[in-house]
């Protein structure tokens, strides 16, 4: 079975590749390259021992995408491309509606014309807005806070429009909470370009000395230690959710194919918590100071994660110390990322 990997080149999808290789499928990797480097093409062939074909295009270009669908029989997408930065979707949103809206349109109008009718779709708990409720069940309200979560909310929208338009269409939507973490071999990782705005990357740079402190964004949140609480996800148990739910998806009747489910741990940690699970996993002090509350975050954000068991019969199995481990020895062999050579 092959399978078209959109984004594939970056942190998620080169994970979710080396996944759905081992479990015997082809992949075909599709990447515009503006958020990640092809050497992590390089580095999953090492890792997989498998040829990796990799299409250099645009989920925009409508013709490129049928093309490659045509030419490789693929069988389904896992569809990652898109732009993910939540403050530069409010300087420049119609740069998101475009990559991220109009490029799922240009590509499901690819899919219908080739007779492609499976999609595993990157969406984010972004959806759900500021928490109503603790933990977050897939029936909590939907909500978009930025231009970057509408982006996804209004993609989640178009997938359950055009199941409902004709049975044909089979989409599983997975609202991912806060992947961190690397393959365990070291080899891909992820790799921000410039200052990292998320926690993980941005700890890791500091126990490098890459960067000399964490500012730690809000110390009066009503949580147990002040600091904002969040949902930590290992990418590879993430990317293992992907191939269940692809499974989940082979197996779903007409009418019955479009579904959502949240990828997450259910254990909320702190940001505290997160600084000294790094510490004991890399051995490194690391410095950190309390700084104002980042605007539009919010105290505490993390899943109900029962109907991803029910629905594609799937948990994550990693705890906090083998995310930090892992990303510990990413960053140790590769601390400039995939640019060579090293800092
Ligand atoms: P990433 O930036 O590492 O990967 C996205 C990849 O898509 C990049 O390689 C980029 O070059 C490519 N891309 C972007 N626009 C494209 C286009 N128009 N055509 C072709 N390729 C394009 O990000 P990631 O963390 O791997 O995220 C993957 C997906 O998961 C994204 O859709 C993101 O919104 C979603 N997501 C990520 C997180 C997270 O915290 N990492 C959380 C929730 C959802
Ligand atoms: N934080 C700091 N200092 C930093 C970076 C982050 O204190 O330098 C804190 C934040 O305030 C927050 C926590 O660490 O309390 C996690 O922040 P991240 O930026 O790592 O993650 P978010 O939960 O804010 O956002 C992530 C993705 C979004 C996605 C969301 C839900 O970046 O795209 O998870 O899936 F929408």
């Amino acid at each position: 079975m092959t399978i078209l990997i959109t984004g594939g080149a970056g942190f998620i999808g080169s994970h979710c590749c080396v996944t759905f290789l081992e479990a015997g499928h082809d992949v075909v990797v599709l990447d515009n390259l503006t958020n990640a480097n092809s050497e992590s093409i390089e580095r999953l062939k090492e890792i997989t021992g498998r040829n990796i074909i990799f299409e250099h295009a645009d989920i925009r270009d409508q013709d490129a995408l049928e093309l490659i669908l045509r030419q490789h029989r693929c069988e389904a997408v896992i569809h990652f491309a898109g732009l993910k930065a939540v403050g530069e979707s409010t300087q420049a949103p119609l740069l998101y509606y475009d990559n991220n809206v109009a490029g799922t349109v240009r590509l499901l109008s690819a899919m219908d014309n080739c007779g492609v009718r499976d999609l595993v779709f990157s969406s984010s708990a972004t959806v759900y807005g500021d928490p109503k409720f603790l933990p977050l069940t897939e029936e909590h309200p939907l909500s978009a806070v930025n231009p970057y979560g509408r982006s996804k909310l209004i993609i989640e929208e178009m997938l359950r429009d055009l199941s409902a338009s004709d049975p044909k269409w089979r989409f599983a939507i997975l609202r991912y909470f806060n992947p961190v973490g690397a393959h365990e071999s070291g080899l891909i990782g992820e790799d921000p370009l410039g200052i990292p705005n998320n926690l993980m990357p941005f700890i890791a740079q500091v126990a490098t000395g890459r960067r000399e402190n964490l500012s730690i964004f809000g110390n009066d949140y009503d949580t147990h230690d002040g600091t904002g609480v969040r949902d930590y996800i290992h990418v590879t148990d993430l990317v293992d959710g992907h191939l269940r739910a692809y499974e989940a998806l082979k197996t779903r009747r007409k009418g019955d194919g479009c579904f959502a489910v949240n990828l997450g741990t259910g254990t909320g940690y702190s940001v505290l918590d997160m600084v000294r699970a790094f510490e004991r996993a890399s051995n490194k002090k690391i410095e950190y100071e309390f700084a104002p509350r980042r605007f539009g975050d919010v105290a505490a954000c993390f899943a109900e994660t029962s109907l991803a068991e029910r629905i594609i019969g799937w948990k994550a199995q990693k705890g906090l110390d083998a995310m930090c481990r892992d990303t510990w020895n990413w960053v140790c062999k590769n601390p400039n990322g995939f640019s060579q050579p090293a800092e």
